[in-house]
């Protein structure tokens, strides 16, 4: 009995072991003769570019310093650092030698040409929403990128996180297979905009929190909000923090130009994202815009838009500058240019009672824009703020963000802030790392 037992379980074990290397496993795909470049359309060409804008290529494969698109770019996670990869077309070391067919397997499923498991920090979960034209075009993009040699780096995690062919189990875990198929019941526009939102443009990728497997969460946590890389990306739902709600327009124009002048800037991560739209054509960024609107339930009411911005306004210049360290502080580093005295606040002047970055449930924003500043590549083109790191210490930070907060917002007090401000300043700054691309 007691035998027919431990031969059951035997049994049960090796077949879920079997069972779960038949999933995890993927055939190699055959290596080709790289193309010539001339074989590749120039429009095709074109629309890759653009689309490889709006889906970041450039950010998370190219190194500080090194060359466009040769990978080298560490990502920190919570179980290690995986490096990105070299997608130009060297064939070697790059992905001169893949066809199509794997570069649209790699994108979809997550899976390399040589069959191993990629890791989820590659957004494939989004990209697996791509269309085949939009794939074709990319792949003819990086088949045309000047080759670089530039050997992969191996993931720095531990054992066994870095076994490739685990990550089928997190792909059972979370993946969702499918491409993009409308959505009935909306616009033609609403569901360009989704497909673009959800696959290419992956916003949710840093909207939406992260479970303890790196996972987005889903459906009632989805664009509810999170830090990523010190940063604070607001929710996008109707839950947003700014203060006079989001309209179309106003999302429009932030995705477009950046900035806007009843909610602030595209700082930090999000400056990158509009750069990275900033080849889509307008009609794409307007359908961007009405998915969000939908997602946020942004109203479009210019009238009570401007009448709260013009209290809110008034409110932050009643604010008054006694006693306070954090009101003196302001006084002195900061209301030279943030001091509306007209109703209506200017772009360049950003009115701080009306930004996301101060009525946030995470102050992260508000104190990476004290510290490092605002660059002249991010929010208004050629528009800078300086950055406060070198005069300001950490407790200084803290009283001007948490007057800030008392003073411009009906949120409660951020705990903890000068803990978060040592904590930020000690970090790696993206915008370093960006500044040299
Ligand atoms: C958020 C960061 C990020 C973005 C954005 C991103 N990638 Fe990647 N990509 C990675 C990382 C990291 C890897 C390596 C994963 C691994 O080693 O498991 C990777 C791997 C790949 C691979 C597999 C290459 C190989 O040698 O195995 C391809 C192909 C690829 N990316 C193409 C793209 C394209 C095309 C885009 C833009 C549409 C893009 N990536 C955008 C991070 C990113
Ligand atoms: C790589 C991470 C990242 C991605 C991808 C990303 N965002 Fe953001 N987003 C951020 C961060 C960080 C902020 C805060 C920036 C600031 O306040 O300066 C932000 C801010 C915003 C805001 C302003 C919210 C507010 O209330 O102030 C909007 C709107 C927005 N993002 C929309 C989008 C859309 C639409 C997409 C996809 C097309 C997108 N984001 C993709 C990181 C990201
Ligand atoms: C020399 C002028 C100047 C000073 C001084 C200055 N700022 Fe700014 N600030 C700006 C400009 C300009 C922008 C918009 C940046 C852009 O478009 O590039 C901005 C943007 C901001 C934003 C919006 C960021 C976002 O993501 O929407 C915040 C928050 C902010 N500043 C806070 C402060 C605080 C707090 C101080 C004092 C410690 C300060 N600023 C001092 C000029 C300044």
């Amino acid at each position: 009995m007691f035998k027919r037992l431990v031969i059951a379980l035997l049994v049960i074990v090796v077949v879920g072991v079997v069972g779960l290397a038949v999933l995890a496993y993927r055939p190699a795909l055959d290596p080709i003769t790289p193309p010539a470049r001339t074989s590749f359309a120039a429009e095709l060409v074109a629309k890759g570019e653009m689309l490889a804008g709006a889906g970041y290529c450039a950010t998370c494969h190219t190194a500080p310093g090194g060359q466009r698109y040769a990978g080298g770019y560490a990502m920190t996670t919570g179980f290690g650092t995986i490096w990105s990869t070299n997608i130009t077309p060297d064939p070697q070391t790059g992905i001169g030698r893949w066809s199509e067919a794997a570069f649209r397997r790699a994108l979809r499923e997550g899976v390399a040409r040589d069959g191993a498991h990629l890791f989820p920090v590659f957004p494939y979960q989004h990209f697996n929403q791509i269309d085949d034209a939009d794939i074709k075009a990319l792949y003819a993009y990086f088949m045309t990128r000047e080759p670089a040699v530039a050997p992969a780096r191996k993931p720095d995690m531990a054992f066994p996180l870095n076994v490739r062919a685990l990550q089928a189990g997190w792909k059972l875990l979370y993946f969702r297979d499918g491409a993009y198929g409308p959505v009935s019941g909306n616009s033609a526009q609403w569901n360009r905009g989704a497909y673009l939102a959800e696959g290419l443009a992956h916003c949710s990728a840093c909207h939406s929190p992260r479970n303890a497997l790196g996972a987005e969460q889903l459906d009632a946590h989805r664009y509810t909000g999170a830090v990523v890389d010190g940063w604070y990306a607001p929710p996008l739902d109707r839950s947003n923090p700014a203060p006079v709600r989001w309209s179309e327009d106003e999302l429009y124009a932030y995705l477009r130009h950046g900035a806007t002048p009843l909610h602030g800037v595209a700082a930090g991560a999000m400056a990158e994202v509009v750069h990275g739209l900033g080849k889509l054509p307008d009609e794409d960024l307007r359908a961007i815009a009405v998915y969000f609107a939908g997602r946020a339930g942004a109203v479009d009411d210019a009238a009570t838009a401007a009448a709260l911005a013009r209290a809110l306004t008034a409110s932050a210049q009643a604010a008054q500058p006694a006693g306070d360290a954090g009101a003196r502080l302001f006084a002195s580093a900061c209301a030279s240019c943030h001091y509306n005295s007209a109703p209506q606040p200017l772009t360049e002047r950003p009115e701080l009672g009306l930004n996301s970055a101060v009525t946030a449930a995470d102050p992260s924003t508000l104190i990476q824009v004290i510290l490092h500043g605002v660059g002249v590549d991010a929010g208004l083109p050629g528009v800078m703020m300086p950055g406060f790191a070198h005069s300001l210490g950490d407790e200084e930070v803290a009283s001007l963000a948490a007057w800030l907060r008392r003073t411009r917002s009906d949120q409660p007090p951020w705990p903890d802030l000068p803990r978060t401000v040592a904590a930020l300043r000690a970090a790696p700054t993206r915008s370093a790392a960006t500044a040299q691309r």
